[in-house]
């Protein structure tokens, strides 16, 4: 079968499009045949090896996993001996970062894996997107313990965690402001957004609100920056580390000190979350923002655009014609 194989980190031309050795699933796994995958920040994370930490789950010197490919949707084409809850012909969707293997015509998982069956009126390309900026986002906000009614300043609203996080805050009954650029604002409030800031004309951290939450879904801003939007208990949540490292740092201590704080959540995956979201695609509350699609042998491409930092909501991978 094709796959997109990366065997040693690097830029994205590392990954070259291979013929590999067709998976078999085990008597716990499912053998899906994948019809939409996608290239997405923790692909890019894992092929670069950066932050360098990747190296200790995945190899030290060289990956040990040589097809990335974390979020995606396809039909089941065979299942193991023991599987009871998939069988084939099962339209499914979900998330396998660790094992990865997305990136290419078929991949196998265990039937407790990160999948649930696609929601019915959508497809493939719409489903595969359905769980990577998603599950940060989910993460964060039930973390946050964020409830109806209260107010919500998300940054960058555009990308694969902003767009996920606005609609998700929306079916909770949370208002919601949201930062992008002017080109993308209706785009913003069509997500659902109650008010929309342009971060090119506005700092948001001058905000004249305060928020029961800041999620910065692109880790562009400080706890220090944004402190001064934050309702007495406020919390602060971010995408990424932070100057120096900080928002882990300071997850340990300012939930001691009883005033506003910053939460660094360890995002969690598990069959509940991708069933929550295909309830959620099924009722229409949520829908993944899909920006450019690309076929495999164009993947090379698609990772040169994820990493210009511009994307809007997701880039998609088609694999239409698996050989055999
Ligand atoms: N494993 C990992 O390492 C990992 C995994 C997932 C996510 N992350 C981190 O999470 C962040 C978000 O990732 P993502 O995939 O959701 O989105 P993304 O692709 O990084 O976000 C792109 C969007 O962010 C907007 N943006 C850029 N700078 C902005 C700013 N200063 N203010 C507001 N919007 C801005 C861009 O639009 P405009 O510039 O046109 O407004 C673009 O639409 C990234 O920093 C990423 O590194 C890391």
């Amino acid at each position: 079968m094709k796959a997109a194989v990366h065997t040693r980190y690097g830029p994205p031309d590392v990954v070259r499009i291979s013929d590999v050795d067709k998976p078999t699933a085990r008597d716990n796994e499912v053998l899906v045949k994948v019809h939409a995958t996608t290239v997405n920040r923790t692909d890019c994370g894992f092929r670069a090896a950066k932050p360098f930490i990747v190296r200790l789950f995945s190899g030290l010197i060289r990956p040990r996993v040589t097809v990335l490919g974390n979020e995606f949707a396809g039909v089941v084409e065979a299942v193991g001996t023991g599987v009871t809850s998939f069988e084939v012909g099962d339209r499914v969707f979900g998330y396998n970062e660790g094992p990865f293997g997305a990136h290419a015509e078929y991949m196998t998982i265990p039937e407790d894996g990160v999948l649930a069956t696609m929601p019915a009126n959508v497809t493939y390309e719409q489903a595969a997107p359905g769980t990577e900026g998603s599950h940060y986002a989910l993460s964060f906000i039930r973390r946050a313990k964020i409830r109806s009614g209260q107010h919500v300043l998300v940054n960058g609203a555009t990308g694969a965690i902003g767009s996920a996080a606005v609609q998700l805050l929306k079916s909770l009954g949370a208002d919601v402001t949201a930062t992008c650029d002017a080109e993308n604002m209706e785009l913003v409030r069509g997500l659902g957004a109650d008010r929309v800031i342009d971060h090119t004309a506005e700092d948001f951290t001058k905000d004249d609100q305060t928020y029961d939450v800041v999620l910065d879904a692109v880790g562009k801003s400080s706890f220090g920056r944004c402190k001064r939007l934050l309702k007495p208990g406020g919390i602060y949540l971010s995408s990424e580390l932070g100057p120096l490292s900080q928002n882990p740092i300071l997850a340990l201590f300012t939930p001691l000190l009883g005033g506003k704080k910053v939460m660094f959540p360890i995002p969690k995956q598990d069959q509940e979350m991708v069933r929550y979201f295909g309830k959620l695609i099924d009722s229409g509350a949520f829908m993944p923002l899909i920006d450019r699609r690309y076929p495999l042998d164009q993947i090379v491409e698609a990772y040169r655009y994820v990493e210009t930092g511009q994307k809007i909501g997701n880039v998609v991978i088609s694999i239409e014609s698996p050989s055999q």
